[in-house]
């Protein structure tokens, strides 16, 4: 079996860009758990499934009809029935229904072998919340990476002024905040660190620093 290293931790601490950075300098494939339960979340919005319709929502996971490539500025390109929806998925609004479609034990089971079935040679970096307790419990390599909710919410400030978007820290720290509680305290799979994982700090890194430091840790 392939080898992967797991990165998980919450909403705006850095994970992305570090899993894109190791990615590419140990040119391995990349799982972007979180895109899929937000192309989940688009899905059930276009073909109107409640976001509290549990059935549903996993019958749909089953069959989403979903494919994810690299593109050309090194992010990834997300095709849902036919259609790019890349930067759609990123928006506020999927990224909390995510969530909510995220807490449903049958959701999770239903992406189980779509998200394993990304384990091919030469390896795979795995970001999201749960990758190094259930969806790779046996991952060469697991880290966890925290940040204050007041940092992650600057961060994510400053990433949508760099795309011209306007956005008021406040109302981002509060989402933030929302969206931890939720993640930590669902039944299923909640978000924590493996007790085999390293954990990271990044308040006061940084990505080039939390980058080195995970690199030091694989390769030990
Ligand atoms: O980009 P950001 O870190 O804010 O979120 P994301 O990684 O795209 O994930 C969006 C939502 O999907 C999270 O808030 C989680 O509720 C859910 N998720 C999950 O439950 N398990 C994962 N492995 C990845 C994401």
């Amino acid at each position: 079996q392939a080898p992967v290293i797991t990165i998980d931790g919450p909403s705006g601490v850095g994970k992305g860009t570090v899993c894109h950075l190791l990615a590419e300098k140990l040119g391995w494939h990349l799982l972007d758990s979180g895109a899929i339960y937000r192309v989940l979340a688009l899905a059930a919005l276009h073909h109107n499934i409640e976001l509290d319709n549990e059935e549903g929502l996993a019958l749909m996971a089953a069959h989403l009809d979903v494919s994810f490539s690299p593109d050309d500025e090194g992010g990834i390109k997300v095709v849902l029935e036919g259609e790019v929806v890349s930067r759609e998925i990123r928006s506020q609004e999927c990224a909390n229904a995510a969530s909510k479609v995220a807490a449903f034990p049958r959701v999770r089971e239903a992406l189980l072998r779509r998200q394993r079935a990304f384990r091919v040679e030469p390896g795979l970096i795995a970001d999201g919340r749960d990758m190094g307790t259930v969806v790779f419990p046996d991952a060469e390599a697991k880290i966890f990476m925290t940040a204050s909710a007041e940092e992650r919410a600057r961060r994510r400030y400053l990433q949508l002024k760099e795309k011209g978007l306007d956005a008021s820290i406040d109302r981002l720290l509060a989402e933030i905040r929302e969206r931890d509680e939720r993640d930590a305290n669902r039944k299923v799979a909640p978000m924590k660190p493996a007790e085999d994982a390293l954990l990271i700090d990044t308040t006061e890194l940084s990505i080039d620093q939390v980058v080195d430091k995970a690199l030091r840790f694989v390769v030990e």
